[in-house]
């Protein structure tokens, strides 16, 4: 059984890729930092791969040499994503970071690694409640930037993809995406009061909340709907139960959109 974790060498990617190799799966792991992958790999006898996942063409890259490899693919959970930021950031390829990473970056891989998914392979996209917190148009940048904003909006563009490629894959695949909920992560700690400006006000409680909750434990739902995932096209809440998403997200013609906005020219 192989297993690709992304964002597999800290925070919840850790624990998901850690639980899966004790599944028995060999586990690929993702990451940028070299000895950081390279001691995360030897911890499960898997394997990492560097990368950065905010790039396009890296994410493209990835896909093209594991199909090389031509080794099938039972498990991908597309785990990267970073938090929201203070400040809006640009990567060199011109997109808003938060974007990037939880969004256009994971599409990409996944579509470059289909023709590698074994029959039945299990896809999980870790999402977040966040998604929920963006209303308006998600093909368009909120403005003014703020980061939470930005994170929910791609969050919630990577949750309508999964639930397009869910129904185009049909029984070909289980897909489905899954919120892990709160974790004290390298992710969080880098977290800033301007990210989530709601939470000025409340920052040492929410930090008391935030420090203290475990990244194994967020790595269960992921982990159980990665193993045997009961359905597909679902959104898991982070006790891991699916949820009926909001009316304005069920339209399948936006779902596709979301899936092919990434992967096809514009
Ligand atoms: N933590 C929470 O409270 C929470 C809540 C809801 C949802 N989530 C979601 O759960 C997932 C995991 O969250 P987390 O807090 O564990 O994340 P994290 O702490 O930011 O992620 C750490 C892992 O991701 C890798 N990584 C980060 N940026 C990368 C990049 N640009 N390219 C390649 N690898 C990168 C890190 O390795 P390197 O640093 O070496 O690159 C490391 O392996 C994310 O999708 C997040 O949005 C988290």
């Amino acid at each position: 059984m192989l297993a690709i974790v992304t964002g597999g060498t800290a925070g919840i990617g850790r624990h998901i890729a850690a639980a899966l190799a004790a599944h028995g799966a060999t586990v690929i792991v993702t990451g940028r930092d070299p000895d950081r992958g390279a001691e995360a790999a030897a911890d499960i006898n898997g394997r990492f791969i560097a990368v950065d996942h905010t790039s396009v063409s890296a994410n493209a890259e990835l896909a093209s040499r594991l199909r090389d490899e031509a080794n099938p693919v039972d498990i991908l959970v597309n785990n990267v994503g970073a938090l929201p930021l203070g400040q809006p950031a640009v990567t060199d390829e011109g997109h808003e970071v938060s974007l990037a990473v939880n969004y256009l970056g994971p599409v990409t891989l996944t579509d470059g690694l289909l023709p590698l998914l074994a029959p039945g392979a299990h896809v999980v996209n870790v999402v977040s409640s966040a998604y929920a917190i963006y209303r308006g148009d998600p093909f368009t940048a909120p403005e003014p930037y703020v980061g939470i904003v930005a994170h929910g909006r791609a969050k919630q563009l990577h949750l309508l993809a999964t639930l397009s490629l869910a129904r185009r894959l049909g029984d070909g695949a289980l897909v489905n995406a899954v919120n892990p909920g709160m974790a004290w992560t390298p992710g969080t700690q880098a977290l800033t009061r301007e990210s989530v400006p709601q939470w000025r006000l409340i920052w040492p409680i929410v930090r008391f909340f935030q420090r203290r909750a475990s990244a194994q434990r967020a790595a269960t739902a992921p982990v159980a709907w990665a193993l045997r995932p009961p359905s597909t096209g679902r959104y898991v809440e982070s006790d891991g139960k699916p949820r009926p998403l909001p009316d304005r997200l069920t339209d399948p013609a936006l779902q596709d959109r979301a899936w092919r906005y990434p992967v096809e020219p514009r």
